[in-house]
């Protein structure tokens, strides 16, 4: 059962035994009344016959005397009179005042009590007129319960009426963003994740709209980086390629080409018998040899830093700067790597940071100098410094994933990264320190005193 009629059941099952202790009250207390009512009315019009009964007996006209007697009665809202002759035959009787709301049978039959009845009899000597019976007759006063009960009965189920109406309303209300988040829920799990709720409603239903809300931007946000990332990804390695194919073509095609050429000519040479031009062949095709694998290692390392890493940064830095000279031979590089080991995950971090800042440089600063540094800092962090005399970072720059992805590897190691311009007031200073760990720094320094102390 949804939510709304679950409550408004309830609410109104509360409200339905509300009104049956109510009823339940009212009707014991109108039996109490009645009973107290009747018992009073038979008393106080007892006495008023018993005074009249005394002044009769010198009464010229006794029975009309009776007969007025009884006719006191007539309208009273309680009390009925009546004479009785000797045989038993209704002489006279007094008329009650009819009820203004006649009470239905039912409530009568329920609420009448016990009969209050009261005979007189009279004087030896007026015997012969018979008696006068005064009976409680309760059809008024049980009008008067029932139309209290109405009365109740109405306000009752007015107040029931209006509580349900708002209450009804008021969830409907309430609850109507609750629609809206199922229906976000379901177009955020199938992908959707432009899907918003309203911030509206209860403060607590608040909290949830707003955390949803919040959730579907990280979402958002999350794929959007993913799907920059993946373009980002397949250019990079689009690029990688292309640079592979090109250093394959232009680099290792001439000399393959040359040793063919030198093969070639070696057995004619040998025809000639020309030893020592065979002996130049043979070292011209060592050389070509020799070339295509230095080559050869360097897209090697290209294809596998990691390979280079596990030799060490500045063996990994040689290999970087080597190639990128290879390329741009008018860029003067400067080097400066701390000749230590580092924990592998830290030299990787900062090969990374290396090899991006450079080809930032390089392919963006058009600089005729790179300086490269990494080295140890009193503070036992690990510096790191890439120093270019480009053009410097222009402040229309688009944001690209290289600087991003830096970032985001030096503060996972608890780092920082600073983009400055060089000293020269020209190009780009990229400072990134990455602290140290400390069973590093506690083993470096037990090495430390271990010297000192040899
Ligand atoms: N050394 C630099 N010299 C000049 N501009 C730079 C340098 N490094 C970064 N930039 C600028 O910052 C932008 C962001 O760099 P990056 O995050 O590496 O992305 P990408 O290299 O893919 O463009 C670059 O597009 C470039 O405009
Ligand atoms: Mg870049």
């Amino acid at each position: 059962m949804p939510l709304r009629r679950r409550l408004l059941v309830l609410v109104a099952l509360v409200l339905g035994a509300c009104l049956l202790v109510g009823g339940a009250l009212t009707y014991w207390a109108g039996l109490r009344k009645i009973e107290l009512e009747m018992s009073s009315a038979i008393a106080v019009g007892s006495s008023a016959v018993m005074d009249a009964l005394n002044t009769i007996q010198g009464s010229s006209d006794p029975e009309a005397q009776l007969t007025r007697i009884v006719g006191a009665f007539d309208g009273d809202r309680h009390l009925v009179a009546r004479l009785v002759g000797p045989d038993g035959a209704l002489k006279s009787a007094s008329r009650l005042k009819a009820p203004v709301d006649p009470p239905p049978a039912w409530l009568y039959e329920l609420l009448e009590g016990k009969i209050h009845k009261q005979t007189f009899t009279l004087p030896d000597t007026l015997k012969n007129l018979g008696s006068i019976t005064l009976e409680a007759d309760p059809h008024n006063e049980v009008g008067e319960v029932w139309e209290d009960l109405q009365l109740k009965f109405i306000i009752i189920s007015g107040f029931c009426g209006i509580v349900l109406a708002l209450i009804y309303a008021s969830l409907g209300r309430a609850l109507k963003p609750l629609d809206d988040l199922s229906v976000a829920l379901k177009r955020v799990g199938e992908g959707d994740y432009s899907a918003h709720v309203a911030e509206q409603g209860p403060e607590d239903l608040n909290l949830i709209y707003r955390a949803f809300n919040r959730m579907a931007d990280q979402l958002r946000t999350s794929e959007e980086q993913n799907q920059r990332l993946n373009e980002q990804l397949s250019t990079v390695q689009e690029e990688e390629r292309s640079e592979i194919a090109r250093d394959l073509h232009d680099e290792i095609g001439p000399f393959l080409f040359a040793v063919d050429v030198d093969a070639q000519s070696i057995p004619l040479m040998l025809a000639r018998n020309a030893t020592d031009d065979v002996n130049s062949r043979a070292g011209a095709i060592r050389q070509s040899v020799q070339h295509m694998q230095v080559h050869l290692r360097g897209i090697l390392s290209r294809l596998r830093p990691a390979m280079l890493i596990d030799q060490g940064l500045t063996h990994a830095i040689e290999h970087l700067v080597a190639f990128w000279r290879t390329r741009r031979p008018a860029i003067v590089f400067q080097t400066d790597i701390e000749d230590a080991r580092f924990p592998a995950h830290i030299e990787e971090a900062a090969f990374r940071i290396l090899q991006e800042g450079t080809s930032n440089a390089i392919r963006h600063g058009k600089p005729s100098k790179i300086g490269l540094s990494a080295n140890r800092t009193p503070e036992a962090a690990l510096q790191i410094v890439i120093s270019d005399d480009g053009s410097g970072i222009a402040a229309s720059t688009k944001r690209g994933f290289g600087l991003v992805g830096m970032r985001e590897r030096v503060a996972a190691l608890d780092g920082t990264l600073e983009i400055t311009t060089s000293k020269e007031e020209k190009g780009v200073m990229l400072i990134a320190r990455i602290p140290l760990p400390a069973e590093r720094r506690a083993k470096t320094s037990d090495n430390k005193q271990a010297t000192s102390a040899a």
